[in-house]
């Protein structure tokens, strides 16, 4: 009985049916096609009858243990994003010191830093181990950590301290696998010339010394903008990762040696409000601020929160307003002015060197506001990994125009 009723109906409505799927065809044609262009473009390699002499590639295997070495080859690398991300001498002078670190709200109590080191051990165990909740650790972002290959980067809080820690952990297989990491490592990979979230961790520290040192030039930025302390750490004999590059840049060949783990330990912000895009003064404001330190800074609105100052300005700033100003730039200066008033700091947590991030090499993308500041980056995207001529990689080869930290 049911057949019947089933056939009828497709009698009946064979025709429309049929009208219905050749309208949407084309459409559904299109989607397909994008999709698959989009798949391949992202995921295929070269074609295998290319000659591959010149095409630059990293191997990296461990330095304790040479008996499997890992190759990535990929047009996209670049001398400044693979060789110029981490110094060593810098990352031994700015580690977690001996002895007490003080608490940011309350400085007149600190925490032996042996304690720190010992529970940041513990969480490297952890997170080897395959675990996703920590004992001694509240997870604040988790979604760039493989829990498969148990490698990425984690950003977690400690339950009894006030600190929160930045951890990085690689192997030589993870290393050379830019596509494991979620969408947006990638498309840092394809824009910076093949940094990975792994190496742009070391230029957190110098770029907030690069920040502070903009910002104290300006006296009202200078009140305004405040930073947690932050200090790397490594876990006690950590073995070493070593990358070496071949077609990569004007010299033959190049090496870098790097800490497969590692983390930043940083102040706990608690901010007094988060800043948002629905807001044109929050928006505006943190632009201002990435367009005046010449986007050293992530302008990423969740980097940056409102944060009330521990004691009292005792000095009485006024935001100089120029008579020719626009609308924006008063709107800005008042802004500035209402929260130095109000005893408010503007604080960023995230000093990632962002011109190393997205590959800005010469000058800076104006903008004034997160549409286009968006749009511009995705335009960017599009051309760094779809429409670059051949010409142009091969120039980015032979004479690199570094704008890295080291
Ligand atoms: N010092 C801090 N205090 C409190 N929360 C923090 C701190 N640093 C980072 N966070 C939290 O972790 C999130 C991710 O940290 P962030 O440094 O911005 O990483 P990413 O480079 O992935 O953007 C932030 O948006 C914030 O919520
Ligand atoms: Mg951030």
């Amino acid at each position: 009985m049911l057949w019947c009723h089933v056939t009828l109906i497709t009698k009946e409505e064979k025709q429309n049916i049929g009208e219905r799927v050749m309208m949407k065809a084309p459409r559904t044609a299109c989607l397909m096609v994008v999709l698959c262009i989009t798949t391949v473009l992202l995921e295929a390699r070269r074609s295998i009858h290319r000659t591959p002499e010149a095409t630059p590639e990293i191997t990296v295997y461990w330095r304790d243990d040479q008996t499997e070495k890992y190759r990535l080859r990929d047009s996209h690398l670049e001398e400044g994003a693979v060789f110029h991300t981490f110094d060593r001498e810098y990352f031994e002078s700015h580690m977690l010191p001996s002895g007490v670190i003080p608490y940011r709200y309350e400085p007149k109590k600190s925490i032996e830093t042996s304690v720190l080191k010992k529970l940041l051990e513990e969480l490297v165990c952890e997170m080897q181990a395959g675990k996703t909740v920590f004992t001694h650790f509240e997870p604040l972002k988790k979604n760039e950590f493989n829990t498969h290959s148990r490698t990425g980067f984690i950003v977690v809080k400690f339950k009894d301290y006030p600190f929160v820690a930045k951890v990085f952990v690689e192997e030589p297989s993870s290393f050379v696998d830019p596509y494991s990491r979620g969408f947006r490592p990638m498309c840092i990979y394809f824009m910076s010339g093949g940094v990975m979230r792994h190496s742009t961790g070391f230029g957190r520290i110098p770029n907030l010394d690069i920040i502070r040192k903009h910002v104290a030039d300006d006296p009202c930025w200078d009140a305004l903008i405040t930073m947690p302390d932050k200090w790397f750490w490594q876990p006690d004999n950590v073995r070493q990762l070593v990358v070496e590059g071949k077609n990569i840049g004007p010299n033959p060949s190049m090496k870098v040696t790097l800490p497969s783990v590692y983390a930043i330990v940083a102040d706990l912000i608690i901010p007094e409000k988060r800043m948002s895009l629905i807001s044109k003064k929050d928006a505006r404001l943190c632009l201002d601020l990435c367009h005046y330190c010449d986007y050293c800074i992530d302008p990423n609105i969740s980097n940056f929160v409102l944060e009330r100052n521990i004691e009292p300005r005792t000095k009485k700033y006024t935001v100089p307003i120029p008579d020719n100003a626009n609308n924006h730039q008063r709107m800005v200066a008042n802004y500035m002015q209402e929260l130095l008033d109000d005893d408010l700091s503007l604080c960023i947590y995230d000093t990632e060197h962002f011109r190393t991030l997205v590959g800005i090499k010469d000058a800076p993308f104006h903008t004034s506001n997160y549409v286009s500041w968006y749009l511009k980056l995705s335009k960017k995207f599009m051309r760094d990994k779809f429409f670059k001529f051949k010409y142009e990689r091969i120039e980015a080869q032979k004479h690199p125009t570094f704008q890295y930290l080291f």
